[in-house]
């Protein structure tokens, strides 16, 4: 299927960038053999990762408190004598800062600078490179095995799979674990929130995929735990074959994605339909306001919205702005359909009637804090799982 063509979600673009925006072609397809849904043309990772990255994991108060949990169950259950943890993908440092605080021996692989420079702010060990076998070699060499390599919503954004689990066994002490956490697949079909697919996000794992993937680098999954994050996320825990027990959770996730219908390519068809007629709903909905009168902005410029937007064709004709607390997207326009993005006090001080809601996976976080919208008036536009207007 395709979503046809996308600008890069997190490139938020300035006047003189509209020219020249670099597009892919955004067209999941799904394996029945392996059960792995997975973008056909995958952007250079040059393109994503760089330092301009407009993704900060720090700026949603829910995501920190989802982030110290994470870090304390590792720290609970599988970290022994001198344990040293490895991070993917680190980020800002929000979930590493946890170990540090706790004295915990780290050490974050970022490979963009921008971000990784604010980890250190935090006192987060961080080695601004992708992971790569080489990579692992050069860390261990320096700081010993690992006993977790850990990563939250990176896993779904590495296109070479393979180097990673090679990777991961470089560094891994014998019972050491690998633990990730990335949007389900099984959400996605459930919510029909398509706008998980974007160029970051290579893959959408469901367990099948993932067991089929690193159980040929000789990891299998031992445990799985379903997050509420992101819309709807997975963890998997994975450690060489037969060195740890296995859980009943996996038999039982197994199961539930068969009764899902994950395993059948016609679920797929389905979704596309589905796909079709959210956004239908959307433009038609948005147009039918417009021509009321009604001022609509947007509320949070997420990676998700960029998926969204373009697909949808909507333009400034139809948001007047997006609002967005990450400073370096204010000021710029949103990939590919050039809606300005101004920052959240622009959105106070005069409320419009409609809000799209793209941070719709933080929907209870931000209504909860925008009372004083919703007491003048104003009311949310949701698409996922299906339009509607709602009044907090
Ligand atoms: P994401 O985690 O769903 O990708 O959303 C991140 C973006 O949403 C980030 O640019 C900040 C923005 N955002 C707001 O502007 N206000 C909010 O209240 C929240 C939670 C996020």
């Amino acid at each position: 299927m395709s979503f046809g063509n996308m600008p890069i979600a997190n490139r938020f673009v300035t006047e003189h960038e509209f020219e020249g925006e670099y597009f892919f072609e955004l067209a999941p397809a799904f394996c029945a053999e392996c059960g792995t849904l997975q973008l056909v043309e995958q952007p250079d990772p040059a393109e994503m990762f760089h330092d301009q990255y407009a993704f900060f994991s720090r700026t949603s108060a829910s995501m920190q408190v989802h982030f110290a949990g994470y870090a304390d169950w590792v720290m609970q259950h599988y970290l022994g004598q001198e344990p040293f943890v490895v991070e993917l993908g680190s980020n800002d440092g929000i979930m590493l800062e946890n170990f540090a605080r706790a004295g915990v021996r780290h050490l974050g692989v970022e490979p963009s600078e921008n971000v990784a420079k604010v980890a250190r702010e935090y006192g987060v060990n961080t080695l601004c490179s992708f992971f790569t076998p080489d990579a692992a070699t050069a860390i261990r060499g320096e700081h010993g095995a690992a006993n977790a390599i850990i990563a939250a919503n990176v896993m779904c954004h590495i296109p070479d799979l393979n180097a990673i689990g090679e990777a991961a066994d470089i560094l891994l002490k014998p019972d050491g674990v690998l633990i990730f956490e990335d949007p389900y697949l099984g959400s996605m079909i459930e919510k029909n929130s398509y706008d998980q697919l974007y160029d970051e996000h290579v893959y959408i794992f469901s367990l099948r995929s993932v067991q089929s993937i690193f159980g040929r680098q000789g990891f299998e999954v031992v445990d799985v735990l379903e997050q509420g994050t992101h819309g709807g996320s997975m963890r998997y825990v994975l450690a060489r074959a037969g060195s740890r027990a296995c859980s009943d959770t996996v038999g039982r996730l197994r199961a539930q994605e068969s009764r899902l219908g994950l395993d059948n390519p016609a679920t797929y068809d389905r979704f596309r339909e589905n796909c079709e007629s959210n956004r239908a709903a959307l433009v038609s909905l948005l147009r039918e306001l417009k021509t009321t009168g009604a001022r609509i902005v947007g509320y949070a410029a997420t990676s998700k919205s960029t998926t969204v937007l373009n697909y949808c064709g909507i333009d400034s004709s139809l948001i007047e702005y997006i609002s967005d607390t990450t400073p370096i997207k204010q000021g710029r326009y949103t990939p590919g359909t050039h809606i300005p993005v101004r920052p959240h006090a622009d959105f106070v001080e005069y409320y419009p009637d409609y809000a799209v809601l793209f941070a719709w996976n933080h929907a209870k976080e931000i209504m909860s804090k925008e009372t004083a919208y919703a007491d003048a008036g104003g009311k949310w536009i949701t698409f996922v799982p299906k339009v509607e207007i709602k009044q907090a």
